[in-house]
């Protein structure tokens, strides 16, 4: 199996995805918010591109099972229901709706991966699961990192190189690694350590403390904490099919 990482969607064009495998990771905080709202029963989440569209796309929804979520500069949109810390996707909030989300980056990165042959959103938060998902299925792998603003981020290069680190450490076939590969798992064993001091000491993470947001840091870190996986499919991300059944060793 092949892995190629890219640590931003603007190092490369969408029709490049059409028939890959795709991982998307934006752990702080789309990826984690996702797995959050899925975990807690939303029905389905709606990545969207742009404010204006959102909106469009909620006014054609039933409003009483319809959220709109998302963030611009990590605050909550005016006239959103939901900004984006997956703190807020609780269960009495979020279970049966489908939720409509733009966020800065993340869904962006979900989109621009849309031709893909089957698309998963990682964070450290299901990263076990996707690491059972990604074993049990065929060909080659993208990583697609969201980064930020077409810069790279380190929390997203570190949970590809945590990923791809369990990949070949666990796997008995030839794992073939692009220098973006290799450099994320360095990373990963350089900054791995405590995720939760990582996400502390990174860019986006200490913005995130000074606009208020220090508690979803840890959320973020959680590893396993929301062991679900989820699939975009059809222009939507649900949990994928049968993922219930996935079986998992969380390590200690
Ligand atoms: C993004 O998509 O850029 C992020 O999820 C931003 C954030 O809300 O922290």
């Amino acid at each position: 199996m092949r892995v190629e990482v890219f640590f931003t969607p603007h190092q490369v064009e969408e029709l490049y995805f059409r028939e890959k495998r795709v991982v998307v990771v934006d752990v702080l905080r789309a990826s984690t918010t996702i797995a959050t709202a899925l975990y807690n029963g939303a029905k389905e989440i709606i990545p969207v591109a742009t404010v204006e569209s959102a909106m469009k796309i909620v006014g054609n929804l039933d409003g009483d099972v319809t959220l709109l979520g998302g963030e611009r500069d990590g605050k909550m949109i005016e006239g959103f229901h939901l900004g984006n810390s997956p703190l807020e996707y609780v269960e009495e909030r979020v279970r049966g709706k489908s939720i409509v989300l733009t966020t800065s980056n993340g869904s962006q990165a979900i989109l621009k991966a849309r031709h893909a042959r089957e698309m998963s959103v990682l964070g450290f938060v299901n990263i076990s699961v996707i690491e059972s998902v990604v074993r049990e299925g065929e060909g080659d792998l993208v990583i697609l990192c969201a980064g930020h603003d077409g810069f790279f981020s380190m929390e997203d290069a570190v949970c590809a190189g945590m990923l791809i680190h369990r990949l070949v450490d666990g796997s008995k076939a030839e794992m073939e690694l692009g220098d973006a590969g290799i450099a994320s798992v360095a990373l990963y064993k350089n900054q791995g350590k405590s995720i939760l001091k990582m996400l502390r000491n990174s860019e986006h993470g200490k913005y995130l403390d000074e606009i208020g947001f220090r508690n979803d840091l840890e959320a973020c870190a959680a590893a396993d904490a929301m062991p679900v996986v989820p699939q975009f499919l059809g222009n939507v991300v649900k949990l994928k099919k049968d993922s219930e059944s996935i079986k998992i060793s969380i390590p200690t």
